[in-house]
């Protein structure tokens, strides 16, 4: 396949790498010095991508997935901390008959500790023992807080237990990939459920693996979709 990559930081050079030993052609590799607004995503420079994916910045991520969707390039967006902007695009995308697949999160490890959590907060739902928190620590440089997996994590659980409060913690230091607990503590005893990413790997072939998978299909898609089964 040939892959435009969006984003040349620590994300997005990842999955550049990976795709190369994967046998794929990198077709373009757009760093933000010359893509203002999404401005270097041209039809003329688009030419010949099979899919792009994008992983920038929360300002420049509605803008540059437009772009992609309107010269008729699936997207996978793994960039964080713009559901603001969220329902726009993927209107558009409907609109367009794009195809878009975002996750806040493309560890498969995570999607299964998701399940896990959506599964233990029913199990405890009722149980006024217990206070429950969530907990998420990344690397000092990340930008958003909580993380977008924090963020679903508490969607999911607060569906599950709705009676219950989730407060977040964040902790941004250091140099952690990405580590999300929720517990339940309570007088007697703590139950815990974590999940720790080692290294970026793990999200560039996630990424990637997704890369793989959107072109042919249309519509918007979650990473889950994808693992899991299509929504019906
Ligand atoms: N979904 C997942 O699994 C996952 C995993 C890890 C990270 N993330 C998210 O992915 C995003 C990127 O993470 P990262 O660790 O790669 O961050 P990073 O190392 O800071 O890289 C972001 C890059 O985007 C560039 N950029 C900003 N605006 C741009 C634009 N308009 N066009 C092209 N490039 C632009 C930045 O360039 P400048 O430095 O020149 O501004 C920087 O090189 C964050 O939102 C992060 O939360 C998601």
């Amino acid at each position: 396949m040939r892959i435009v990559i969006v984003g040349s930081g620590k994300m997005g050079r990842a999955v550049a790498a990976l795709a190369e030993q994967r046998g794929h052609t990198v077709h373009a590799l757009i760093g933000s010095a010359e893509n203002a607004s999404g401005s270097a995503l041209t039809a003329e420079r688009l030419r010949g991508a099979d899919v792009a994916v994008e992983f920038t910045r929360p300002e420049a991520a509605a803008a540059n997935v437009t772009r992609l969707v309107a010269a008729g390039v699936p997207v996978v967006c793994g960039t964080t901390g713009w559901e603001a902007e969220r329902a726009e695009v993927t209107a558009l995308v409907e609109r367009s008959d794009g195809a878009l697949l975002h996750a806040a999160n493309f560890s498969v490890g995570v999607h299964l500790f998701l399940r896990a959590a959506r599964q233990l907060a029913r199990e405890l739902a009722g149980r006024s023992e217990f206070d429950a928190f969530i907990l998420e620590e990344h690397h000092a440089a990340k930008r958003d807080a909580p993380s977008g997996t924090a963020r679903v994590l508490r969607g999911l659980v607060a569906g599950a237990d709705p009676a219950r409060e989730f407060p977040i913690t964040s902790i941004r230091a250091g140099a952690t990939p990405g580590t999300h607990m929720l517990a339940y503590d309570g007088t007697h005893e703590r139950i815990a459920l974590s999940h720790m990413a080692r290294s970026r790997s793990g999200f560039a072939a996630g990424a990637l693996a997704a890369a793989e998978w959107l072109p042919g299909h249309r519509g918007v898609y979650t990473f889950e979709d994808m693992l899991f089964g299509e929504p019906g």
